[in-house]
């Protein structure tokens, strides 16, 4: 078991790079399988829901070589089953795009329902209507097993009851070798939509209108191999950006898309913030106590849910009183009563948090309950004073490259320390 533990109080000062998109490259990497060829994709973030998606292609019979850590050659021709075990993709979000590529290149797919974080219920119902009216059958066994079958897939209409990114990213998989024309209306907006839809057009598909709510696919025949490189990680970017204003900090944020960022840049400035846009850099000054900002967080282009929690750890450090509403899940303020045991005053009510800033936070120890709350704590441990301690760090593991390597390198006092297993536990073994 390893905890992060930080001694907060230093400002961060430096430059850093962001990897490529995790929510990119865990749609992308399965979307090979429907090339049944040889694809180079480069830029993929060395993180562990990464790692765990590659190891589910390796294991499903595709060839996978390392060219270096960020970069993989991998040739899906020999992939035979249609059938993933739950054990691979219980802890993965992302294994639902598993389905779209399998149905879309066998017309069958028998994937374990996805897991990952848990902000309430998290339906796949609008995926599951897309591949019906793609033609497809589908039930869900008692093991909770997702089977799909599909004589042929047609082209059709399909309009999204909400605005789902995993449902348009999937229906795109699914509808890229159909007969004829697929239109998504209610199409998800967000960048790894528009990453994947250009993906998919390098290995030949005809993909238009990705990033706007009406999405044209019509199917062709054959997709072949390609060379890719996937865009930089907007929430990794955004979390230093944060973290580099909740410190006081002067950080120069490399790699990114400046335009990518102006959801969470038009923030910052409103908190008092000051962020200059480079060509593939942004820098983040802030000096003196930040103010308060009200937020909703949205589908794209609104504020990302999933900068939500660090937001809310900027926002309890700052001056006056602040109204965050979560706009996308039901169930995303668990963290609060983490950053509570740091001194936080914030209130939660359904979806919103009122967030009253106080002078400091204090360290303490604490618990990373998913990915973005990890990546909050973090944060807040950077900024409190005294040492900060948090568990169960594999959630942040999960979404950031060398994460306590970039915020050590930008002057934290930050360490990945191993814990004694619990006596009880190593008996076990
Ligand atoms: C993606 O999840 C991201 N994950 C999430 O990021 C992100 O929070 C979310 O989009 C919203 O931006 C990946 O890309 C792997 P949705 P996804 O389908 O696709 C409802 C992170 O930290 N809904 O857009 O699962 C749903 O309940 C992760 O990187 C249905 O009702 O999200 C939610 O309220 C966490 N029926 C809303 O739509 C469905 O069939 C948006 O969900 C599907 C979704």
């Amino acid at each position: 078991m390893e905890k992060i533990v930080i001694v907060g109080g230093n400002r961060l000062v430096g430059d850093v790079n962001i990897s490529g998109a995790k929510n990119a490259a865990v749609a992308i990497i399965p979307a090979a399988i429907l090339a049944q060829d040889i694809c180079r994709i480069e830029n993929i973030p060395n993180i562990s829901d990464v790692n765990m998606m590659i190891r589910i292609l390796h294991q499903m019979g595709a060839e996978v070589k390392m060219i270096n850590k960020n970069t993989y050659e991998i040739d899906t021709r020999n992939i035979v089953s249609h059938i993933i075990p739950n054990e691979l993709t219980k802890h993965l979000r992302a294994s639902y795009y598993l389905i779209g590529a399998l149905l879309g290149r066998f017309h069958k797919a028998c994937v374990a329902m996805p897991g990952g974080c848990d902000f309430g219920v998290r339906p796949i119902d609008q995926h599951i209507k897309g591949f019906e009216l793609l033609g497809a059958s589908v039930s869900i066994e008692e093991n909770a097993m997702v089977d799909v079958t599909a004589e042929r897939l047609t082209g059709c209409p399909v309009y999204l009851d909400v605005v789902s990114v995993g449902a348009t990213a999937n229906i795109m998989l699914a509808a890229v070798k159909a007969k004829g024309l697929t239109v998504i209306e209610q199409a998800a907006k967000e960048l790894h939509i528009v990453d994947l839809a250009n993906f998919l057009n390098l290995m030949g598909a005809d993909v238009r209108g990705a990033g706007t709510d009406v999405i044209k696919i019509r199917g062709v025949e054959k997709l072949h191999g390609c060379t890719y490189s996937i865009i930089p990680d907007q929430i990794e970017a955004g979390t230093f950006m944060v973290a580099a204003a909740a410190t006081g900090g002067d950080v120069l944020i490399k790699n990114v898309i400046p335009k990518h960022l102006e959801s969470i840049t038009a923030k910052l400035v409103e908190c008092g913030v000051v962020v200059e846009d480079g060509d593939d850099c942004v820098r983040v000054v802030a000096k003196g106590r930040l103010t308060r900002c009200n937020l909703k967080t949205m589908p794209h282009p609104g504020f990302p849910t999933d900068m939500q929690p660090q937001m809310t750890v900027l926002l309890a450090g700052a001056d006056g009183t602040s109204i965050i509403s979560e706009g996308v899940w039901d169930n995303r303020f668990r963290y609060v009563e983490q950053l509570a045991r740091m001194g936080a005053s914030i209130k939660v009510d359904g979806k919103i948090a009122v967030v009253e800033g106080v002078e400091q936070l204090k360290g303490a120890p604490i618990k990373a309950g998913d990915l973005r709350a990890g990546a909050a704590m973090v944060i807040a441990g950077l900024c409190a004073k005294g040492t900060t301690e948090i568990e169960n760090i594999d959630h942040i593991d999960r979404g950031y490259e060398d994460v306590v390597e970039k915020f050590a390198a930008l002057g934290a006092d930050i360490k990945r320390v191993n814990t004694p297993e619990p006596e009880s536990m190593a008996e076990v073994g």
